[in-house]
């Protein structure tokens, strides 16, 4: 069901779960992307007159307030996005949040105080968990599910209390799916995954159901030095995940019996240590120096890559190359993203997943228009991707 399958719903309370969990420094937002991403669901909504109650997490407090993971910044930022007012609830279910909601008009919105506030929202006991749902349940007519970022936890805001009002799926939601669904149902060829990131651990579900169905598997980030290392190659000072060599090993076969190509960089950029201007050099994997730690793919590394992403007609691309926040370790990413522009202008569809390769896009400067879909999704998306059911989606559909 859609926002439209819910009726009329002027003078209606709409709860709509948003994925507000954006990066901060102090209480600057350093990337508004998933803010912006929420804003066609709540404009709908208010367009028709609902009087819209958003809940959204930051972080990862530990179920009571902290005044770092407040959602003041986020609700400042909303209401200067939709270009009107966004009360902040100082609570989430408590006076404050009743009180809030009753002060709402229609097509007025507002924000309720961080949901991992409250402990049973990310509680494993379900009667905890409802509860919670009930509470919020309570408080409003309707529920729209629009963190996408979210769905793949079974969380209160997220699961519970969408069994227990009238739902919808929201327009960021539906779009992602939609998007997605290009790399999991029959993709078009050659179909391109280009990972990084940092460990390997974070990727090894991904990794083994694409290895069933990418034509070309590129690695980059610190994960490629536990690639490199599998290889029997010495790495340095560089991130290894000892414990996932073996897992590693056991992907570079099955991609040779099921005939997909694993590329891996042929240099990499290394310095001392890891900062911002640390001295840079460029060597080839077989040649890094034991004092010296990899932060990116080198150059010629860079246009492999390109090469192999440029004639794709489905590219994922989750994880940067190397450490793009330093600009002397940010030439990878930027080649990656630029492959990925022109693979679009050649007619592939191109996805972004990740927060962080999302936020790499917007802060190397490119234009969002030039990729395919750019998810707000991390987990989320790498779930998805995965093939496995995410409950913040199925039980929409239940
Ligand atoms: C994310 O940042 O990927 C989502 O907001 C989910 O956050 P979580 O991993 O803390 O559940």
């Amino acid at each position: 069901k859609t926002i439209d399958d819910l009726g009329d719903l002027r003078g209606k309370r709409v709860l709509v779960r948003s994925d507000f969990n954006v990066p901060l420094d102090g209480t600057t937002i350093t990337d508004d992307g998933r803010i912006r991403a929420a804003l066609p669901t709540l404009q709908a909504l208010l367009a028709k007159g609902a009087r819209v109650v958003v809940v959204a997490h930051l972080g990862r407090p530990k179920g009571a307030p902290e005044a770092k993971y407040s959602l003041a910044p986020v609700a400042a930022r909303l209401g200067e996005l939709l270009g009107q007012p966004v009360a902040l609830a100082d609570d989430l279910v408590g006076d404050s949040a009743k009180a809030t909601v009753a002060a709402l008009e229609d097509g007025q919105v507002a924000l309720l105080e961080n949901v991992r506030f409250d402990a049973r929202e990310t509680s494993k006991d379900e009667a905890e968990r409802g509860a919670l749902a009930d509470e919020l349940a309570s408080l409003v007519d309707a529920y729209v599910s629009d963190g996408f970022g979210v769905v793949h936890r079974k969380q209160a805001s997220v699961y519970d209390v969408a069994q227990r009002l009238p739902h919808a799926v929201g327009q960021l939601v539906l779009k992602e799916v939609e998007s997605l669904r290009k790399a999991t149902d029959d993709p078009a060829r050659p179909y391109v995954v280009v990972l990084g990131g940092s460990k390997v651990s974070d990727k090894l579900g991904v990794i083994e159901n694409l290895l069933g169905k990418a034509d070309r598997l590129l690695i980059g980030g610190g994960m490629l030095f536990t690639f490199l290392a599998a290889q029997g190659y010495s790495v340095g000072k560089s991130l290894l995940e000892q414990d996932q060599i073996d897992n590693v090993k056991g992907y570079l076969a099955t991609a040779k019996e099921k005939g997909v190509e694993i590329v891996l960089p042929v240099d990499v950029v290394v310095a001392p240590e890891f900062k911002a201007d640390a001295p840079a050099t460029v060597v080839p994997v077989d040649a890094i120096p034991d004092d010296q730690m990899g932060l990116d793919i080198g150059p010629r590394s860079a246009e492999l890559f390109a090469s192999k992403i440029v004639d794709a007609k489905t590219v994922v691309w989750n994880g940067p190359a190397g450490v793009f926040e330093f600009e002397a370790f940010a030439a990878g990413t930027r080649a990656v993203a630029q492959a990925l522009v022109d693979a679009g202008r050649n007619g592939g569809f191109t996805i972004v997943g990740g927060g962080d390769s999302a936020a790499a896009v917007r802060t190397l400067g490119f234009d969002e228009a030039d990729f395919g879909h750019i998810s707000t999704g991390g987990g989320a998306s790498l779930e998805f991707l995965e093939g496995k059911t995410l409950p913040g989606i199925a039980v929409l559909e239940g």
